[in-house]
């Protein structure tokens, strides 16, 4: 007798400990349903997750978690019923509190029977709504890391290409410009010669978007006004796309300098705005919008202009989409694209510290939309042109490309300078040392232990005065010099030699 109210004691006891941590557990939503799935227990868990007291709640049907489309589609019932079946029903998937919003819950319904019978379910109810917000992040992480790692394979391969394309073009392009000199008035010969300049040209052009993309253009990023950039490139952008193409502008007064690059801006415009017009084979209107946005989104944070070109066309498919950055992907005939144009602009908008996005519906059009950090310092003007330049005094060339030395010294010398040559930087520092010279142009990449950047620095220390433009067809470095020296890029013609020396300070 004694022992029988003990046990009982006990047992009382432990059923009332197992209710309360029932009724306690904040985390999860823990109650029964009858077997009809009208709820006969409620916990605190399953009214912080859902919002529902428990006087509001005992006796109404748990389908009223469900989302509408849910009800509609008879899952509740489905799940009680694979319950029963299966002895368990499990899921992820999306619930509604109380006021109206969803959560993502982890669920298990658990038959419960006495004597055979089925008396009801054991509902479990999590809210997993930031795991799986965790989850999402992670896995757009590692996708956004894939994406950046294939980019930068690509961008190893094609930067090696067209750096040294980039010099055999410089031999060609120079050698070319001595040989029209010297040439006589064959028209043969002029034509012949006039082909090869066509196609160097071409092959600057292609090398140089190559280079772009592998974010090793030789850049030198300040700030742009973008509207007045705009402005003055207006004419080439509204020839780009023809009569049937219309071009609206849509900048905000208040937009913010950018920081970048301008030739390279100018050039990324440009491929956008003319494939929106091959993406309107029947016309239409390209809008180019800029607003100033701040972005919190590591690596990008802080302020940026975001540059929006948008056209109503034909839009891309989602499978095309994955594929559009890549060198050399195109839709379009042949002849007709080469799949370069957003090698161009994704690898312009990354190496400027910014990024690129796209949006696009079939049918309805597409939205570029590149990010482009703010420019703090005053945007400059363009200065005069240096068309009629002439120069006089000794220039220190520092190459070690015989062959493209040759064709240096030529262009200098047509330029009106005499031209000493050394091939490396200690050589440089021991001329100067030796004779003096009156400005210095090297090469940026350069055997031995000091490249040209180097150079440029050592001598802004001992002779602040000498003026000095770097060279290059490609480089790491250059990203790095961030315009504390003015950058002339391979392959150059004689004008952009001319110009750029002309800007040089003194
Ligand atoms: N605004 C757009 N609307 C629809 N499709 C586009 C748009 N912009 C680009 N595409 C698609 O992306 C592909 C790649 O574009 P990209 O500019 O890199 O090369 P391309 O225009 O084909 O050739 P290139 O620019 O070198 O002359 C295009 O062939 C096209 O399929
Ligand atoms: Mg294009």
């Amino acid at each position: 007798m004694v022992k029988k109210v003990s046990q009982q004691r006990d047992l009382f006891e432990s059923e009332r400990s197992f209710r309360l941590l029932v009724e306690g557990v904040a985390d999860y939503a823990l109650y029964m349903l009858d077997p009809n799935g009208v709820i006969t227990s409620w916990n605190i868990g399953g009214e912080r997750i859902k919002g529902y007291t428990p006087e509001e709640i005992l006796g109404q049907h748990f389908s009223r978690f469900y989302t509408e489309g849910d009800r509609a589609s008879g899952k509740p019932a489905r799940a009680l019923g694979i319950a029963r079946e299966k002895g368990r029903y499990e899921e992820e998937g999306w619930r509604v509190r109380k006021d109206g919003t969803f959560f993502w819950a982890s669920v298990v319904i658990d038959p419960i029977y006495e004597d055979g019978e089925l008396i009801g379910f054991a509902k479990i109810t999590r809210d997993i709504t930031e795991r799986r917000n965790a989850q999402i992040k992670l896995e757009e992480m590692q996708k956004q890391l894939a994406e950046s790692q294939k980019f930068d394979a690509l961008g190893q391969l094609t930067g090696g290409i067209a750096h040294d394309f980039n010099n055999l073009l410089m031999i060609i392009s120079g050698s070319l410009h001595i040989l029209k000199k010297s040439s006589d008035d064959d028209p043969k010969l002029e034509r012949a010669m006039s082909a090869i300049e066509t196609a160097t040209r071409r092959g600057a052009a292609l090398t140089n978007q190559l280079l772009t993309f592998a974010r090793r253009q030789s850049v030198n990023p300040q700030a742009i006004d973008f509207a007045e950039r705009i402005a003055s490139i207006r004419e080439v952008l509204d020839a780009g796309v023809g009569s049937s193409v219309r071009i609206a502008l849509d900048i905000a007064s208040d937009t913010w300098p950018v920081r970048a690059d301008v030739s390279e801006l100018e050039t990324a415009l440009l491929n956008l705005v003319i494939n929106a017009r091959d993406a309107m084979p029947d016309g239409g209107t390209v809008t180019i919008r800029a607003r100033n946005t701040a972005l919190d989104e590591p690596p990008l944070t802080g302020d940026f202009v975001s540059i929006s070109i948008v056209d109503t066309g034909l839009g891309i498919p989602s499978d095309v989409l994955d594929k559009i950055f890549e060198p050399f992907f195109t839709t379009k005939p042949i002849g007709k694209g080469t799949g370069l144009g957003l090698s161009q602009v994704h690898g312009f908008a990354h190496q400027a510290g910014g990024t690129i996005r796209v949006a696009s519906e079939l049918g309805e059009g597409t939205t570029f939309t590149i990010l482009l950090p703010r420019g703090t310092d005053q945007p400059s003007r363009d200065t005069a042109g240096a068309a009629s330049f002439r120069g006089s005094g000794t220039v220190l060339l520092v190459e070690d490309n015989p062959d493209v030395a040759l064709v240096s010294i030529g262009l200098l010398e047509q330029l009106g300078y005499h031209v000493r040559r050394v091939a490396d930087a200690e050589a440089a520092l021991r001329e100067i040392e030796k004779n003096g010279v009156d400005f210095v142009f090297s090469d940026i990449v350069m055997p031995g232990k000091m490249d040209g950047l180097s150079l440029a620095h050592h001598l802004r220390q001992i002779r602040p005065g000498l003026p000095i433009l770097l060279a290059t067809g490609y480089s790491d470095v250059a990203a790095g010099v961030r315009g504390d020296f003015p950058i002339l890029r391979k392959p150059y013609e004689i004008h952009e030699l001319s110009e750029a020396i002309s800007k040089l300070p003194r």
